[in-house]
């Protein structure tokens, strides 16, 4: 595991050479990368573990992980080893290898039964929309119910369950419904968690009935919402929610690509509230930073026409050695140093050493999380939880990075993501930079 001995994180020498080469590429590169890339302007020469240097020489921890993709640690030895061997009996193509029948071996003795196939694709929403597509293979149906807040994607098809962040991009295909997710922080039906009784439940199975045309094919769902600041629903929503699925004898589609492969102290973020979904998403920290991503069902579903049919369900990089190579390798790191079981408790100690911030710090309205997927949701009134605006939220994410903590943001809310392998000291010198900067307010 990645240790780390009491540095001087931050950005504490001039940037001259970084902002001089992040000026050179925007030259070229398109607008509309991620916003805390854009804030950041951070340019690395070097990265290891969950440390970034960029090209001044500034260290910072990165808790930013890409969303969740650094899951065993930038430039993991076994990682660099494993790919750089790979990358040189690599032939383009998804030809049967050594590395597919070993990523084969290890997913399946990862999986939780009854799952027991994958299909492997390059990106999330391209995974999601194969989901879709094998949905509708094995029902027979059209119509997908998701839920407000909820984020899969910016293709049409995971666009069109991605509630919000629409504007402009219409038409939608038709058929899509949403209902409120069980924010608890903000009830959507105003409502307190202890006494619901799971309203939001009743409320999904509201919106179905009241706009289905009878051909609902599955409900997709986060098992917890990244984009909207790791939203963990409570116990037995999953569960409650593949009930209404089964009621209008439709799939329970759950989308793991932040939270799948340990990220929440379990394999699988489903786990948590006993549910066995019909297909799940994966993708992000499967990889370990090489892109690949998959749709994990039973050999029964994935049997069903269209989707079983001859380059029905594949895609150009699908399966290639080289991600082969990446999955398989992230699976060994997380079963040899039993990464899971780590996640679940340094996750847990993380979140109770920040907890206190809702009190201590001006900003924080809400601290949450499972794992190493922590939200810090800020807030400009803690009363009427008034999100801060954007301006603010740039701010302390600003604030942070120069104290040495690069971390995500989402909505209103910080999100951590280190790597599932980062050292419990490490960890709690990042937690103190945040904690720190946090209380002393930066607005
Ligand atoms: C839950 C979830 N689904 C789907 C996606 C889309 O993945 P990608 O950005 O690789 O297309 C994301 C990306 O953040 C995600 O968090």
């Amino acid at each position: 595991m990645t240790g780390g001995n009491r540095e001087n994180w931050g950005l504490n020498a001039p940037r001259d050479k970084s902002l001089e080469h992040w000026e050179a590429e925007q030259e070229v590169i398109g607008p509309g990368l991620q916003a805390v890339m854009l804030w950041s302007t951070m340019c690395v020469e070097t990265a290891e573990g969950a440390v970034l240097t960029d090209l001044d020489g500034n260290r910072v921890l990165d808790f930013q992980g890409a969303g969740g993709v650094n899951s065993i640690g930038h430039a993991n030895p076994h990682f660099v080893s494993a790919l750089s061997a790979q990358v040189a009996v690599s032939p383009a193509g998804a030809f049967g290898s050594h590395a597919r029948r070993e990523m084969a071996q290890a997913v399946r003795d990862f999986l939780p039964e009854p799952l027991d196939r994958i299909q492997l694709y390059s990106g999330g929403t391209e995974a999601v929309e194969a989901a879709l597509r094998l949905a509708k293979s094995v029902t027979g149906k059209y119509e997908f119910l998701s839920f407000w807040g909820g984020f899969h994607g910016k293709s049409l098809g995971s666009l069109a369950l991605t509630a919000g962040a629409r504007a402009g991009l219409g038409p939608l295909p038709s058929g899509h419904f949403s209902a409120p997710y069980a924010n608890c922080y903000r009830c959507p039906l105003k409502l307190k968690p202890d006494s619901c009784g799971l309203a939001c439940v009743d409320q999904a199975r509201e919106v179905i009935k009241q706009n289905s045309t009878g051909a609902l094919a599955a409900l997709v769902v986060e098992p917890v919402q990244g984009r909207s600041g790791n939203v963990v629903p409570p116990p037995g929503y999953l569960q409650a929610l593949g009930e209404v699925a089964k009621e209008f004898d439709a799939l329970l589609i759950v989308d793991e690509m932040m939270t799948g492969f340990g990220r929440t102290g379990a394999a699988f973020a489903f786990q948590h509230d006993g549910v066995v979904p019909d297909i799940v998403t994966v993708g992000k920290g499967m990889g370990g930073g090489y892109p690949v991503t998959g749709v994990i069902s039973t050999a029964q579903h994935m049997s069903a026409r269209p989707f079983s049919d001859p380059s029905a369900s594949s895609s150009s990089f699908g399966a290639f050695p080289m991600a082969c190579r990446a999955v398989a390798t992230v699976i060994d790191v997380l079963v040899e140093e039993n990464l899971v079981d780590h996640t679940e408790q340094l996750g847990a100690e993380l979140l109770e050493a920040l907890r206190p911030l809702v009190d201590e710090a001006p900003l924080v309205g809400d601290v949450r999380g499972i794992g190493l997927a922590i939200g810090i949701e800020l807030v400009s009134d803690k009363t009427t939880r008034e999100p801060v605006s954007g301006e603010v939220l740039r701010e302390t994410f600003l604030a942070l990075l120069k104290a040495g903590v690069l971390v995500m943001t989402g909505g209103n809310t910080l999100r951590l993501y280190p790597p599932l392998n980062i050292g419990r000291d490490q960890a709690l010198e990042a937690v103190e930079i945040i904690r720190r900067t946090l209380i002393g307010g930066v607005a």
